[in-house]
């Protein structure tokens, strides 16, 4: 299936929004981008110029790609020749409402628009379209969307299925990894995942049988290594040696279960959150936030090198 996009419209520069501009650069395609704020095109343009060393290094910039490829209009009203839009406004439904509205009148009815919202669905933000929703969808990456490739695709209730297709041809070819979601959910699929193990960390922590450090070794020096490389049931069933899946179930779902038990009644109090920060600022003791930012993305390359070139080139 081919998609035809050259342009690529991207609504919002903040952290997401500047984050998928350099990799569409990166990847060859014409940006035109668009935010209101004071100062917006100076801070994507330094932020893309920053992201670009990481993405050479991974061998994200293809021929043609280039900065230069770069446009910045301050007026929506400048994308209404792209043929593909990434939304990455504010998450207020509101606001996606109003905003929806003037892309849907704006762009012609083949143009997608993809939003990257975290935790809106499309059938709510889909009500803002008067003439074509069926052309909108979730194509929810992760942050930052230029190094790690996973993007959520989700449909609303008026979202055509050839627009879920198209819009999986057009990031798979960028490079990314797609899933699909059969029904829509608060937060999608991966942040859920990530809510539930953080809620888990929470309440080991708040019962006093961990630290917080520990606990983030438990997952970095342990199951997250394994998780890098291979999914958790996909691990269960190695863990079930030669007898698989169903002998690591007959072995361990009996125990599995019983630690499904709360430790607690479990809640987010403000007591919770002072345990959580003054954890957090013991494990990083004095390191500021560009130190640790650049170890994780040291590391990051290193392992995104080796996982990115398994993934099916398009
Ligand atoms: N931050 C994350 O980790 C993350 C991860 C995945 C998805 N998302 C989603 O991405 C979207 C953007 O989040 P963010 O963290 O980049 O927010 P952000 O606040 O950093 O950026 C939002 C940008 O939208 C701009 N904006 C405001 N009105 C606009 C308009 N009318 N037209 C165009 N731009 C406008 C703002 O000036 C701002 O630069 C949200 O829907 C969020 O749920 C965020």
């Amino acid at each position: 299936m081919s998609t035809n996009i050259r342009k690529i419209g991207v609504v919002g520069t903040g952290v997401i929004g500047a984050s998928w501009s350099a990799l569409f650069l990166a990847r060859g395609f014409d940006v035109v981008a668009t935010d209101p704020a004071p100062g917006a095109e100076k801070a994507l343009r330094e932020y893309v110029a920053n992201a670009w060393p990481a993405m050479e290094t991974l061998g994200a910039v293809v021929p043609g790609g280039s900065q230069a490829r770069l446009t910045f209009r301050t007026d929506i009203h400048g994308i209404a020749d792209v043929d593909f839009v990434q939304e990455n406004g504010p998450e207020r439904l509101e606001f996606k409402h109003k905003l929806y509205q003037q892309l849907d009148t704006l762009l012609p009815p083949d143009v997608i628009i993809a939003t990257s919202s975290s935790g809106l669905t499309m059938t709510d933000i889909q009500q803002g379209c008067e003439h074509h929703p069926e052309r909108c969808l979730v194509g929810h990456p992760f942050n930052p969307p230029h190094l790690i490739p996973l993007v959520e695709l989700v449909a609303g209730k008026r979202t055509a299925a050839e627009a879920i297709d198209r819009a999986d041809v057009f990031y798979s070819a960028l490079g990314k990894k797609t899933i699909r979601l059969k029904k829509e959910v608060p937060g999608h699929v991966a942040n859920r995942l990530q809510g539930v193990l953080v809620r888990e960390i929470m309440s080991l922590v708040s019962e006093g049988v961990v630290s917080v450090a520990d606990a983030d070794a438990a997952c970095s020096w342990g199951p997250g290594l394994r998780w890098g490389v291979m999914g958790p049931v996909v691990l269960n069933h190695l863990g079930g040696g030669v007898g698989g899946i169903e002998h690591f179930y007959d072995q361990f779902a009996g125990p599995l279960v019983t630690w499904w038990t709360p430790l607690g009644d479990f809640e987010f109090t403000k007591e919770v959150r002072e345990k959580m920060i003054a954890g957090l600022k013991e494990e990083v003791g004095s390191r500021d936030f560009r130190d640790l930012a650049s170890e994780r993305d040291r590391l990051l390359l290193t392992l995104l090198k080796t996982r990115l070139a398994e993934l099916p080139k398009h």
